[in-house]
């Protein structure tokens, strides 16, 4: 690994994603070794003139329950607190400054430097901050070291504002300097599905069209917009979840082998997933709003916007060809819950008249409790001969006991430190994410198509559940 300083600025220091996310997920890499405090040091960067001591004190509550705990305050000890706007030089230069002072303390004559800039920001100011930091606050050792920028999602709402933030910020910094995070790239049981699909010789030879009947990859939630109305109403679902997580998720489930696991192969294999897309049909498509969603004040009473989708998606190419990849998202509904579904064919020929059963079906709950399970048929025990479906089941909880799963920053902030691009989007990647859902989302936000109300709490519109049956979905049993 490299040595040498390390700045880690979060800017956006005071608000949400930074208290709740960001810094809670610095703190457990710290906790855990990753960050040692002889080359580390944290800036928060925003506009509220607070002191350090202010801003330690907001950021103690998220990270931990207890009162006196030394970890907590080395990690704190190590935070400053720079205030300034997001376009002036005056702010930067002076961000620069306790960089640089960061710097010469702990350098090491030997050591590189290396500047982290982590943008816990709304996307309208990304622009700007990259002008800042490109002109007052690249990193300036002679001996190496790198100077990044981790971004988050929108990018844009459409193609067009899609491409237009890219060449922006493409004009200031390269591709390798840029990370563009999504985090269900740092989930568990994601990062798992390389290993799944290419270090398994089951799953190999019935990936594919001639075995799967219809994949779908879910993500539901069990509260509504809580407080964020404001931001939901102007993106929706659509763009919130689907055009991104599940998108991601549905690449890693349907690429090629890649040539290798270098982040590039990975992310080539992935482009062309998303490249080899039908447009989608509108017929295709249900959507819907969860009464009461325009009740929040921040919601205009006329909002369009969609809370929940289900919509097909088909990947025109030699393994795909015909399988429906159903994406399904949803907020307000019964449950919390994410999950790839792979349901296979019927077995020709059956004599056990197994279809009463249920197909086979291969399920990856990506949360909550981690999971893997393959559902089979087998002979219903007993002195009858006949068929039952039951479950393959890799419960992480039981067969890891004792494993912390890492959350989904943490993983990702170390890979920025470590300059491992291969779960963050490429540039292309999200150019052709767009392509794929601009013609819809400009349907929607015309007004073309309407959501369906749905009751808070229930599974959402009935005609979702048809049009997965009319993709040839069939109910299983058990769980
Ligand atoms: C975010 C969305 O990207 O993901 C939220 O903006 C959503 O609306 C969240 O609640 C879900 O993340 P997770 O990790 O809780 O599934």
């Amino acid at each position: 690994p490299e040595t040498g300083c390390l700045s880690i600025i979060v800017l956006g220091a005071s608000g949400d994603l930074a208290k709740k996310k960001t810094f809670p997920a610095l703190y457990n890499l710290y906790r855990q070794g990753f960050l040692q405090s002889n080359e580390v040091h944290i800036f928060g960067y925003a506009r509220t003139k607070i002191s350090d001591d202010e801003l330690r004190s907001r950021i103690r509550g998220y990270l931990s329950q207890e009162k006196e705990n030394h970890e907590v305050s080395e990690f704190l000890q190590l935070i400053k607190y720079v205030s300034g706007s997001y376009d002036s030089g005056e702010g930067f230069t002076a961000l620069d400054k306790a960089i640089s002072e960061h710097e010469i303390s702990k350098n090491s004559t030997e050591g590189s430097s290396r500047r982290l800039f982590y943008f816990a920001l709304p996307p309208s100011v990304y622009p700007s901050v990259c002008r800042m930091i490109k002109s007052y606050c690249m990193n300036k050792s002679d001996l190496g070291g790198w100077t990044r920028i981790v971004v988050e999602k929108p990018f844009g709402k459409d193609l067009a504002s899609a491409e237009q933030l890219s060449s922006q910020i493409g004009e200031l910094f390269e591709e390798p300097q840029i990370y563009r995070i999504d985090h269900y790239l740092g989930k568990e049981l994601v990062q798992n599905l390389l290993v799944l699909r290419f270090a398994n010789r089951f799953f190999l030879p019935l990936w594919n069209r001639d075995n799967i009947d219809n994949i779908q990859i879910v993500f539901r939630e069990d509260f509504g917009t809580e407080g964020r109305g404001g931001y939901f109403d102007e993106y929706g679902i659509i763009r919130d979840i689907i055009q991104n997580h599940l998108l991601q998720v549905l690449c890693l489930v349907a690429m090629e082998k890649p040539v290798s696991l270098k982040p590039e192969h990975i992310r080539d294999e992935k482009v062309k997933v998303l490249q080899s897309m039908l447009p989608i049909k509108d017929e295709e498509v249900v959507l819907g709003q969860y009464e009461g969603y325009k009740d929040d004040p921040t919601v205009p009473d006329n909002s369009n916007t969609p809370t929940f989708a289900t919509m097909v998606l088909r990947i025109h190419n030699e393994r795909w060809e015909g399988v429906p990849f159903i994406m399904k998202a949803g907020k307000a509904l019964n449950s919390r819950k994410a999950e790839i579904r792979v349901q296979f064919k019927d077995v020709p020929g059956d004599i056990f008249k197994c279809q009463k059963q249920g197909r086979n079906e291969f399920v990856i709950r990506l949360q909550p409790s981690e999971a893997m399970y393959m559902k089979l048929t087998v002979k219903q025990p007993g002195l009858e001969m006949s068929a039952v479906q039951s479950e393959l089941d890799l419960s992480y909880r039981q067969r890891y006991q004792g494993v912390v799963i890492p959350e989904a920053y943490e993983r990702l902030i170390l890979d920025t430190i470590r300059g491992d691009q291969q779960h963050f989007v490429r540039r292309d990647e999200l150019k052709a994410a767009w392509e794929i859902f601009t013609p819809l989302l400009h349907r929607i936000d015309n007004g073309e198509m309407k959501p369906i109300p749905y009751k808070p709490g229930s599974r959402g519109p009935a005609e979702a559940d048809e049009l997965l049956q009319n993709a040839g979905y069939v109910q299983t049993h058990g769980y």
